[in-house]
């Protein structure tokens, strides 16, 4: 299958196919318009495929998730985040020495510039954390201007992923009126995150193995996930050659909707509406069932799973065990339970391929490590910085890359004489 065939009016057009190595199928219609003068159309880009990458492979009919070809189970189980970072970023796992100056690079670079404390001073203290944390990380453009030098393109990927966090837990005090904790060098790059977040000065934090261990699955699960919403509009931006800063902060602003990361956040306040509601599940699976009635399930549904997603699977059981492990008894994890349950033997749910999907269970994860229902989506962003880097860098790096600019059928007025205000 070298070729597909068009038939449009009374004309025959080929157009050659293209093949992934999992054998995915693409018909390139990159001389459509040109050839045909037709566009192809297919709002929310559901069939199309705006490029091709060597970074992460998703079957969504078979559940599976694989970085650089290594399957998302054995990843979850034995790696490190910052492992996983190298992984995503530079297209191999790294060895020994690779591993260790990058994770010594990841530790020099969490200092933010001393100035930038006093963009957090402006914000009102009830701002989102993500608010905050899309502006900061564009800020960063201002303290480490773009340079075309890869050396230096390397080294903003470095600061970027080092402070990122720091920006994100300084969010986080911010909005509870806390000092900022300074990053410290001994820690693990979850642990410091953990400690920046939960120190309260002058009492010692000591870093509990659980939390970390913890963090350090959410923030793999999340690492990159192809041409997601935010993924994808981060290669928009950096299409036109916008800065990495640039670029990844538009990624964070895309990421913080309730159909996209900011369902973590969304799940739980379902859960806890549910729950004050008298625990009345059954009448909610009714509403989301009914389209008049605007509720939606959160944390169900997927664009690519269709039969289950790999990533929710793991945190199911890890859900429990945390919870376990830390003696946390959370009402919302069963209630969580009881909407499952029913959802994957009800008609509806059945029907449209809806499954738990990453957010459903990490939200009830992340309340038991005491996160804030507000930083979800800002943790979910650390996570997701490694993928946007990868899929950032690959998009610069390849030599076919033009700005993004989708076409349009327009269906507005045709054209019409221009009527002067008191004529009207
Ligand atoms: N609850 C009830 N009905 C749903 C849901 C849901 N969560 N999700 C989809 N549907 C229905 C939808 O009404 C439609 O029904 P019909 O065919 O009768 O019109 C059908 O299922 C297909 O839905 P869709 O909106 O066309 O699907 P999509 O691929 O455009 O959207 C989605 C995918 C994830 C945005 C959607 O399933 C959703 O809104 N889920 C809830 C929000 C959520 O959990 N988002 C996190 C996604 S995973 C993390 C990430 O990658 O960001």
């Amino acid at each position: 299958m070298d070729n597909a065939k068009l038939i449009l009016g009374d004309q025959e057009y080929e157009f050659p196919v293209i093949k992934g190595s999992e054998d995915e199928v693409g018909i390139d219609f990159t001389k459509l318009r040109s050839r045909t003068g037709a566009i192809s159309f297919d709002p929310g880009y559901g069939n199309t495929g705006a490029c091709t990458s060597e970074i992460t492979y998703i079957d969504g009919e078979n559940g599976i998730l694989r970085y650089r070809g290594y399957p998302i189970e054995q990843i979850a189980e034995s790696a490190s985040f910052v492992e996983v970072c190298y992984l995503l970023i530079y297209g191999h796992l790294p060895d020994e020495k690779e591993l260790t100056n990058f994770q010594n690079q990841l530790t020099r670079h969490t200092l933010i510039h001393e100035d930038m404390k006093k963009f957090f001073e402006g914000y009102p203290p009830a701002t989102h954390p993500m608010a905050i944390m899309s502006a900061m990380l564009v800020s960063l453009s201002a303290f480490y201007p773009e340079s075309d030098d890869p050396d230096i393109i390397n080294l903003n990927i470095i600061r970027l992923l080092a402070k990122a966090k720091t920006l994100a837990a300084f969010a986080y005090k911010k909005s509870i009126g806390q000092p900022y904790i300074y990053p410290r060098n001994d820690l693990s790059y979850t642990g410091d995150f953990l400690h920046m977040m939960f120190a309260v000065p002058p009492e010692p934090y000591h870093v509990s193995p659980v939390l970390e261990k913890a963090l350090n699955l959410l923030l793999i699960l999340h690492a990159d996930h192809e041409q997601n919403c935010s993924t994808s509009t981060v290669r928009m931006v950096g299409s036109s050659q916008a800065n990495l800063f640039a670029s990844i902060g538009a990624g964070v602003c895309a990421l913080w909707g309730p159909l996209h990361g900011g369902a973590n956040q969304a799940v739980i306040d379902m859960l806890e509406m549910i729950r004050k509601d008298g625990g009345d599940y059954k009448k909610y699976m009714g509403l989301a069932k009914d389209k008049e009635s605007g509720f939606r399930l959160m944390g169900f549904g997927h664009r690519v799973y269709k039969n289950f997603d790999p990533r929710a699977t793991i945190l199911k059981e890890t859900a429990k065990s945390v919870l376990n492990e830390l003696g946390v008894h959370d009402p919302l994890l069963e209630i969580a339970q009881e909407l499952e349950n029913i959802a994957l033997s009800d008609d509806y749910f059945v029907q449209r391929n809806l499954y738990p999907n990453v957010d459903f269970y990490s939200g009830i994860i992340y309340r038991a490590m005491g996160i804030p229902t507000n930083m979800f989506t800002v943790i979910f962003a650390l996570g997701r910085l490694p993928g946007w880097i990868a899929q950032w860098k690959e998009m610069r790096e390849d030599p076919s890359t033009r700005i993004n600019r989708p076409r349009q059928i327009y269906t507005g007025a045709t054209a019409r004489d221009y009527v002067p205000v008191q004529k009207r």
